[in-house]
């Protein structure tokens, strides 16, 4: 098939029905950052073309930390920077692209045409901090992990629930 026939298009979709119909796991505990990398290690090899991960949380709740286990457990590098200013950095990590995206400088959804986001949604894994920034844009058919403070420092709650194509990949996930 040719490529242009594989995209995505970028397109509006009704988020208030992924809300209703797909189960919620959680909240899970993660008393440490270690406990948080070790559901990042679990997720990675679950992980394939096309998928569409959005860390919510409020500042600071581990969203980068996570995306960054999710990457190096990908074989990615040991640097991984935050994109918060180039809004996107990708990963060329074999056998699919990693595109880790920072929405919170995102003007409003259009903006993210620029940055190639139907390429990433059709070739890649995108892992996508304050996906909340593309409105309508975000793919309903995707995993959500809602990060949380918890009562102690050092402790997150983490939230998590997914579209159709995870149906059977939460459960190993997420037990
Ligand atoms: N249980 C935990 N899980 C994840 N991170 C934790 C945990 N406990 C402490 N931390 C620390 O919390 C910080 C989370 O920072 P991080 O940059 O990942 O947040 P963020 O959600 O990406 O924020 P922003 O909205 O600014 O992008 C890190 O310094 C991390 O070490
Ligand atoms: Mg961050």
């Amino acid at each position: 098939m040719p490529k242009g026939e594989q995209r995505v298009k970028l397109r509006a979709h009704d988020q208030s029905a992924n809300k209703r119909v797909f189960p919620v796991r959680g909240p899970h505990h993660f008393s440490s950052p270690s406990a948080t990398r070790a559901l990042a290690a679990r997720l990675a090899p679950l992980l394939r073309a096309g998928d569409v991960v959005a860390l919510s949380g409020e500042l600071g709740t581990g969203k980068t930390f996570f995306a960054r286990a999710v990457i190096q457990a990908l074989g990615g590098p040991e640097e991984v920077p935050s994109p918060t200013f180039t809004l996107v950095q990708t990963y060329d990590l074999a056998p699919t692209p990693v595109w880790h995206f920072d929405l919170y400088r995102l003007g409003k959804p259009e903006d993210a045409y620029e940055l190639d986001l139907e390429d990433a949604f059709a070739d890649a894994i995108s892992l996508i901090e304050w996906p909340e920034r593309l409105g309508a844009l975000l793919p309903v058919d995707r995993l959500d992990i809602a990060l949380a403070f918890g009562t102690s420092e050092n402790e997150r709650l983490g939230t998590i629930s997914g579209g159709a194509s995870w149906t059977e990949r939460l459960k190993r996930l997420s037990p």
